[in-house]
């Protein structure tokens, strides 16, 4: 049996009285890609910080590349994450006093294995490789976001995590962009769970499930 890249069973989330979400389910294969939808507030996004260890839950547990978060500390979560996860946050994150080379770069010198060419590589496939001096503020919405989503790829994580990673281009840049997610699943085994509101997007992948309060189908 193939082992999944990322594996939630029962997962419920809280703040206080009020449930975000319970009794969510999700496994996803090398090579295999899921799109979630749900409306606003739902808790897609908090599902992703889930899935990297970057946020807790309430119940349930989530696997991930064949490892128990739950059952981690914070350094072998963050370790974990380092290693296996790329993420484009809804927010994209990118490091405003670095520039945009250097915060595609980032993932790379974390582990401690700068790849210049690497770098290069995945700015070229952005469309951004004129601009790898650039700082933060010195682009525009659509390009900060193909930032986020290169330096998620550079170091070819088992599980891409994508928030709206195509809110904020225009069609041919997103279908780009969804090209280069897709090819990084297809070619080199990734599990990809893309959270979309575009059903152009969702079609994409393999799976769209829905995730409500009460579960994902
Ligand atoms: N610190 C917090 N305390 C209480 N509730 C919170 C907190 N953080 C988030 N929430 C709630 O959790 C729910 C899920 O939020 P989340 O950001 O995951 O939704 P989403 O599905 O990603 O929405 P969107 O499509 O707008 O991005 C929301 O209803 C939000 O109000
Ligand atoms: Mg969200």
């Amino acid at each position: 049996m193939v082992e999944s890249v990322v594996e939630v069973s029962r997962l419920a989330k809280r703040y206080g009285d009020s449930t975000v979400f319970e009794a969510v389910d999700l496994r996803v294969l090398p090579g295999e890609s899921v799109a979630i939808v749900g409306e606003s507030g739902v808790g897609k996004s908090t599902l992703l910080n889930c899935l990297a260890g970057l946020d807790t839950w309430d119940a349930g547990e989530v696997r991930l590349c064949g490892q128990p978060l739950g059952a981690l500390d914070n350094t072998a979560r963050a370790l974990l994450r380092r290693d296996h996860v790329g993420f484009v946050f809804q927010a994209f994150h990118v490091l405003p006093h670095l520039d945009v080379a250097q915060n595609v770069a980032l993932p790379l010198l974390l582990q401690q294995r700068p790849d210049p060419a690497r770098v290069a590589e995945v700015l070229r496939a952005v469309g951004l490789q004129a601009l790898g001096t650039r700082l933060p503020q010195q682009l525009s919405g659509g390009q900060l976001q193909r930032v986020a989503i290169a330096r998620a790829l550079v170091h070819r994580p088992a599980l891409l995590l994508a928030d709206e990673p195509t809110g904020n281009l225009d069609p041919g840049t997103a279908t780009q962009v969804l090209d280069l997610l897709q090819q990084q699943t297809r070619e080199h085994g990734a599990a990809l769970v893309l959270v979309t509101h575009s059903d152009s997007a969702a079609q994409r992948c393999d799976r769209r499930l829905h995730l409500t309060a009460r579960g994902i189908t």
